[in-house]
């Protein structure tokens, strides 16, 4: 691990500093549309606010697959940004190449191994040193549903697979959507993972989509996922194909579609859109997955400068973001939850409770899981084996065995 300067020591530098010399920070992450714009804009905010600028590196699509593919491009031409949104495993990936600078110092001064559960502070360490700050907690495994569109079509929001086939059928029949869908393979990936806990369980889930155990994979229970996800793809409209996942929730909030299978980032659409929780639309678990808690943590990982302005302005950055003012504020809008703990939930709308309540009751009963359609889980290339193998088999007419049999065989080629 390459140090050129740790953040605190900088950032003290920075404070004798006169005002006109602070750093800026050029930040790369995928956050555009209405919730994840106004998120982000708060973050810029408390940055200028504390006389550190913004320069904004947004590259837009959904999941962030884009935004990798420039960070990349960025990073090996000896260019990289100050910081950017890079999660899971792929934090070791790049601690890996030499790329991150150690925020090891402001951590520790604000005592963050006690303000995070480890199950959020293990993954932003590299060689035992925070390299990354996380921002919130995302649960994936949310299916959000417009009421009034049910009550039309005589439908009852589904718990279980079998029950979500049949009420979409009667959205269906009642000329709704019934299920608003991206056809990107993030989001074939995003509804796989949530089937993949609904029909397997989150032992299955454990064993097979993060330890990658061939037998678990390579068993009926593949199968039976992917007998029911095949059945979703009569579902959703012909439009789907490349849509963005914001445009499908807003199918939801304007009543053309009853539901989406979405993280609650789709909650920040239904914020910025004025929408209220309980009345204009209602969250509950994806289906056959109340228990368990996929989760998918945004954070921003800072590479290293040879500009010690630009260090300590990592060294502001990384610390505002574990501020109580900004976990709240910034969650309200992304539709998370903190990552901080012991925050004060009084802002907070029922569906953040439930999330807040799943998350500490799920770490107890071994629902906790990190998302793997989201770049928790695996390796960035085991995820696209998975994203190639669901998108695939969700866009043919494949048979659920030739579904599990393709899956079995990605996996094995790219472990
Ligand atoms: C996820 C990211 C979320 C949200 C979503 C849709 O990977 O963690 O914050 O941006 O993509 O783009």
């Amino acid at each position: 691990m390459k140090f050129k300067l740790h953040a605190l020591a900088a950032a003290t530098t920075l404070a004798m500093t006169p005002v006109s010399q602070a750093a800026d920070v050029e930040v790369l992450h995928w956050w555009t549309s209405g919730g994840e714009a106004a998120s982000v804009q708060f973050l810029k905010q408390q940055l200028e606010g504390k006389n550190v600028g913004w320069t904004d590196f947004a590259v837009a699509g959904g999941g962030g697959e884009s935004a990798m593919t420039v960070l990349k491009s960025r990073a090996i031409s000896g260019n990289p940004p100050t910081a950017a949104q890079i999660k899971g495993p792929s934090i070791q990936e790049w601690g890996e190449l030499g790329f991150l600078a150690s925020i090891d110092d402001v951590a520790n001064a604000a005592d963050w191994d006690n303000l995070l559960p480890s199950v959020v502070s293990d993954v932003m360490k590299y060689n035992g040193e925070y390299v990354a700050a996380p921002v919130n907690v995302h649960r994936v495994n949310w299916l959000w549903a417009n009421p009034a569109v049910f009550q039309k079509a005589g439908a009852t929001i589904p718990t279980t697979w079998d029950d979500f086939m049949l009420q979409a059928q009667k959205l269906k029949d009642a000329g709704f959507v019934a299920l608003a869908h991206g056809g990107q393979a993030w989001q074939d990936a995003t509804v796989f993972e949530a089937v993949v806990l609904g029909v397997g369980g989150a032992d299955y889930y454990q064993k097979a989509f993060v330890e990658g155990d061939m037998a678990a994979l390579n068993s009926d229970t593949t199968v039976e996922v992917f007998e029911t996800f095949g059945k979703l793809r009569q579902y959703i409209d012909a439009n789907s194909p490349g849509r963005d996942w914001n445009v499908a929730t807003s199918m939801v909030i304007n009543g053309e579609a009853g539901m989406q299978i979405m993280g609650d980032w789709a909650k920040g659409e239904f914020k910025v859109a004025g929408k209220n929780v309980g009345t204009d639309y209602v969250c509950v678990a994806a289906p056959g997955t109340s228990g368990s808690f996929t989760f998918n943590v945004d954070s921003f990982a800072f590479f290293t400068q040879s500009d010690d302005a630009k260090s300590a302005a990592q060294g502001v950055m990384a610390d505002a973001i574990l501020s109580t003012e900004f976990q709240e504020v910034f969650n309200l809008n992304k539709g998370s939850i903190p990552a901080r703990l012991s925050m004060d939930r009084a802002e907070f709308d029922s569906c953040a409770h439930d999330s807040m309540d799943a998350f500490i009751a799920s770490s107890q009963t071994g629902g906790l899981v990190p998302s793997f359609a989201h770049g928790m889980a695996v390796s960035e290339a085991v995820a696209g084996a998975i994203y190639d193998t669901a998108t695939n088999f969700f866009n043919s007419s494949d048979s659920a065995e030739q579904g599990a049999k393709q899956l079995v065989a990605a996996i094995a080629a790219a472990q």
